[in-house]
Order: C-alpha cells, then sequence, then structure tokens
C-alpha cells in the first residue's frame, strides 16, 4: 500500500523537526542568533531544496511503477487513495470503521468458552508509543552530552550569569564616596542589617560599644571631619589611624562605598535620633555635641 503524505504537509513537518532539534542542542547557546545565521539560513533552504526534488522523483517512480501493474491493483491503490489527505490520514489512525472487523483475530479460551476479539492496536496508538522511544532517545543522548535538561549544567550557567548581571550593575552604579555620602533616612533599615553582619562583634548591635566604643553617646575618639555623618563615614573608609583594630572597610575594598552610606546612616540614626541603650560602654574621647563648629 502507497499511502502519501502529500509535500505541503511533509516538507514544512520535516523542517520544523530541524528547527526542534536545533533548539534542544543550542538553547544554552543563543539560538535565535544561530538559528539566523546566513549559513543556517542557506542550509535550511537547500534542505526544502532537496526535499522538494525528492518528492518529484518519488510522484515520478510512482508514475513508472503504476504502468507494470494489473488492473486489479491498479483499482485497489486508486480506492486506497480516495478522498483528499486529511481523510486517508483520519482513516489510517482509527482505521477505517467499515474494515474494523475484518482481519480480527479471534482467541479461544476453550474452558470457558469465551471468545476473545485480539483487536489490531488502532494507529494513533502504536505511533504515539514510537515517538516516546524516538523521543527518550533524544532526550537521553541530550542529558548525557549537552547542556540540556540537566539541572546541574543549567545551575551553573544561571549562576554564572548571575554574576555577571551583578558584575555588570555594580560597574554601572557609581559608589558613594565621601565628598556625595549623606544622611539619608531610607538607608537606616538596610543599614542596621549591615551593621549587625559588619560591626556588631565590636560595637554591639545597637552601637553600645563592646571591644570597639559606644557609638550613641557624644564622645569621640577619631576627630577627622567636621560634620558628623562625615566623620562617621570617614572612619569607616580610612579605619582608625591610633588603633587597627578598627580596619579600613572602604579603603580595603571589605564594603563597597554605598554600603558605607547606609551603614554610616544607621550610625547617624542610633547617636542622633533613636533612644539610648541601657547598658553601653563608658565614655571614650573627646566630648563633642555641636560638630559644625569645631
Ligand atoms: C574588630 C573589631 C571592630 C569591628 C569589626 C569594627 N570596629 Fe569600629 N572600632 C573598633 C575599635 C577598637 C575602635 C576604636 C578605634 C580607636 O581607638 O581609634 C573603633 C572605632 C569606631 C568608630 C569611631 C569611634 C570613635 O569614638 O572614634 C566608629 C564610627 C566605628 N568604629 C564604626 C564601626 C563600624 C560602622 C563598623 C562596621 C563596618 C565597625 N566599626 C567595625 C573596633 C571594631
Amino acid at each position: 500500500m502507497r499511502s502519501k503524505i502529500p509535500s505541503f504537509i511533509m516538507i514544512p513537518s520535516s523542517l520544523s523537526v530541524i528547527i526542534f532539534m536545533f533548539y534542544v542542542f543550542f538553547r544554552s547557546y543563543n539560538y535565535i542568533s544561530y538559528l539566523t545565521h546566513p549559513i543556517t539560513v542557506s542550509f535550511f533552504i537547500i534542505i526544502t531544496i532537496l526535499l522538494c526534488i525528492l518528492e518529484c522523483v518519488n510522484n515520478l517512480i510512482f508514475k513508472e511503477k503504476l504502468q507494470f501493474l494489473t488492473e486489479e491493483e491498479k483499482r485497489k491503490i486508486f480506492e486506497e487513495n480516495e478522498g483528499n489527505y486529511f481523510y486517508r490520514f483520519y482513516r489510517f489512525i482509527f482505521h477505517n470503521p467499515k474494515k474494523m472487523n475484518n482481519g480480527v483475530k479471534k482467541i479461544d479460551h476453550g474452558f470457558d468458552g469465551i471468545i476473545e476479539l485480539d483487536n489490531k492496536l488502532p494507529m494513533w496508538w502504536v505511533h504515539l508509543f514510537y515517538l516516546t522511544i524516538v523521543f527518550s532517545v533524544i532526550y537521553f543522548f541530550s542529558y548525557l552530552f549537552m547542556d540540556f535538561s540537566n539541572p546541574y549544567k543549567e545551575y551553573n550557567i544561571a549562576y554564572k550569569n548571575q554574576l555577571k548581571k551583578i558584575e555588570i550593575f555594580e560597574k554601572n552604579t557609581p559608589q558613594a564616596t565621601i565628598e556625595n555620602a549623606v544622611f539619608n533616612k531610607n538607608l537606616i533599615n538596610s543599614g542596621k542589617t549591615l551593621f549587625v553582619e559588619n560591626c556588631a562583634t565590636c560595637h554591639q548591635s545597637d552601637g553600645s560599644g563592646n571591644i570597639g566604643p559606644n557609638l550613641t553617646d557624644d564622645y569621640w575618639i577619631n576627630i577627622k571631619e567636621k560634620d558628623l555623618f562625615k566623620n562617621i563615614f570617614s572612619i569607616i573608609w580610612n579605619g582608625s589611624d591610633n588603633n587597627p583594630t578598627m580596619r579600613d572597610f572602604g579603603k580595603s575594598g571589605e564594603i563597597k562605598g554605598n554600603d558605607i552610606e547606609k551603614i554610616s546612616s544607621y550610625v547617624y540614626f542610633i547617636n542622633q535620633y533613636s533612644k539610648k541603650p541601657l547598658t553601653y560602654k563608658g565614655a571614650q574621647g573627646k566630648k563633642i555635641i555641636e560638630w559644625r563648629k569645631i
């Protein structure tokens, strides 16, 4: 039997299978740019032309063959090819309902008198089954050898992309410096988180002092700037000249300028606005209340 798929279905579906394979194997790379590359485009054009040629040759062979067939065989072929393609396709996958009971094997159980009909499996079922086999083979090899659907590789790619984005973001975001940093109420909360992470071991999370001095009182050891906020920023950036325990967080690159602005806002806030802690470390340094006047 010759069940012919017309070229208007055959060619586009072959092309889409190829494009799908392309997508599967090059997915983790920039596959769109590969797909629109002139080489790929010409490859597809050539494939289309080849498929068309194949189609013509097939037709020719079929016509040649027809001449050698008997009338009976010809009639059968035309009968099978009656109706348009979609009708034939429907008949093919669901079986011809009229012919359904022809050629059905009957299995006799004998002992219980039941006769079992051994129907042929419908075509759509059988083909779906073949399709799963083909799919599993493609999946298996692409899983083994490509980045496709391997969670570890996918994770690594996503992770690297994320790092790249962070790097670009940091490059393009200007960092605060001692010149342009200002006290900002909106930064207090994030500043507190950073303070707890980086400074609380020596200053306590409320700034009341531990190894380092109390940051909530009006006594200051380090006086480098005329403005309290800038003074705080400056000591976090440069560290203390007289005690290396308070290291240069900014200069050494340990904390970025924007984060120091946040931390300074928090320290300024606990020093100027929030309630004083109940227990705190004793006064160290000089008492300064009005900063701008020194
Ligand atoms: C390893 C302990 C340690 C850590 C961590 C630390 N400090 Fe200090 N800090 C000190 C010490 C000790 C001093 C006193 C320096 C001196 O005597 O000049 C100090 C001084 C300071 C001062 C100046 C106080 C003054 O009276 O002059 C500020 C402001 C300050 N620290 C803020 C911070 C901030 C903000 C952080 C977190 C980014 C931090 N410190 C992390 C130990 C530490």
